[in-house]
């Protein structure tokens, strides 16, 4: 299981008016264990007047740029505590409790492919999609990738400066279109509004030598983004799933995701036995099938189980069932694969059974 790091801030700069640009030192102990894949995050930990508040943030980097700094980017939300201490109060030097990188926004790079990788990115939903694009060109010399990059003004452009200097390193193997929302600057739509499958259309008409079907897709923004643009590629534009890789900000908030959902209100109302394995020793605890979450209720028991976003975004909370049968309210991390395998993310979890047995240690 990861456990929280104190690492030392290296540097905290203003990136645009509401985002601040973080790098932490990892020391050389840590080298390993904090270790990452392009795409990956950071859960950091605070505790604000008692209270344990987590949230997690997409490395900006890619490993083969080789620099051993961690690097985010919070972009401050109006009434968020931990993005307002960020924003405002952090300073070079502080120290700030992070978790070594997870998450599988990832794919893998060979040096003898010759691929094509396209980025779409909203607001701060840009770090993951450079570090996977940036990996990309590194380590393909012969592949070339698109940013299609969409911001409220200019001045909300984040990484601008570091984008437009990689579209000129990388010599014409990354293309960079920025799509405005709230400002107009030429007299052509495909620069205007936001990316919708409509926007695809008209990109992919004037970028006619992307190959739609056989590019790999990296999504990161809004989920209404998110769900709209990779049914599109996948229905309309016939992409394979598995090249279309996205990474939600956060829940997706429909109608699926309602406080209660009919499969939840269908599960048995059962009194079970949950035990928890972390760090090789076992916490059991009672809990009712209609109550909390796994999670919450052993957090209830003080257990130090791992968290961060508690809506099924993230994978902190990740566990395999070793005994009995749970039901996963929402599952926006986990891969197919894994869930076959059987993980939970056990914030979403109750137990189906009378006996239940998970082990956080996998
Ligand atoms: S805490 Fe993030 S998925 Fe459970």
């Amino acid at each position: 299981m990861h456990h929280f790091h104190q690492l030392k801030t290296t540097k905290v700069a203003k990136e645009t008016n509401d985002s601040v640009h973080i790098a932490f030192e990892v020391p050389q102990n840590l080298r390993h264990e904090f270790a990452f894949k392009q795409g990956q995050y950071l859960n950091l930990r605070f505790f604000f007047d008692g209270e344990d508040l987590r949230r997690s943030y997409s490395i900006i980097n890619a490993p083969s740029e080789g620099n051993s700094d961690l690097e985010i980017l919070v972009k401050h939300l109006d009434g968020g505590k931990v993005s307002t201490y960020l924003n405002n109060e952090l300073k070079v030097g502080d120290l700030v409790d992070v978790m070594a990188p997870m998450g599988h926004f990832y794919t893998n790079y060979h040096s003898s492919n010759e691929k094509t990788y396209i980025g779409l990115a909203a607001g701060s939903g840009i770090s993951p999609v450079l570090s996977n694009l940036k990996e990309a060109l590194f380590q393909e010399p012969k592949s070339n990738a698109y940013l299609f990059f969409s911001n409220k003004s200019l001045s909300d452009i984040i990484f601008k400066k570091e984008i437009d200097e990689l579209a000129r390193k990388f010599n014409g193997r990354l293309h960079v279109i920025y799509i405005l929302s709230r400002e107009k600057h030429f007299e052509d739509e495909l620069f205007e509004g936001r990316i919708s499958p409509e926007k695809l259309d008209l990109l992919f008409s004037r970028f006619t030598e992307i190959p739609v079907q056989e590019s790999t897709y990296f999504i990161c923004g809004p989920s209404e983004m998110i769900k709209g643009i990779a049914d599109y590629l996948k229905n309309d534009r016939k992409v394979p799933s598995l090249q279309i890789m996205y990474e939600y900000y956060a829940a997706p908030d429909d109608e699926e995701n309602a406080e209660m959902s009919d499969e939840f209100k269908a599960i048995p109302n059962i009194e079970s036995m949950v035990t928890v394995i972390i760090d090789d020793d076992e916490y059991s605890f009672h809990l009712n099938s209609k109550k909390n979450s796994i999670l919450d209720q052993a957090l209830q028991e003080k257990l130090p189980v791992p968290f961060a976003c508690k809506g099924g975004v993230c994978c902190t909370c990740k566990a395999q069932v070793m005994d009995g049968e749970v039901f996963m309210e929402k599952n926006f991390a986990l891969t197919e694969d894994e869930v076959e395998k059987g993980f939970v993310l056990t914030c979403q979890c109750h137990p189906t059974t009378n006996v239940v047995m998970l082990n956080y240690d996998v």
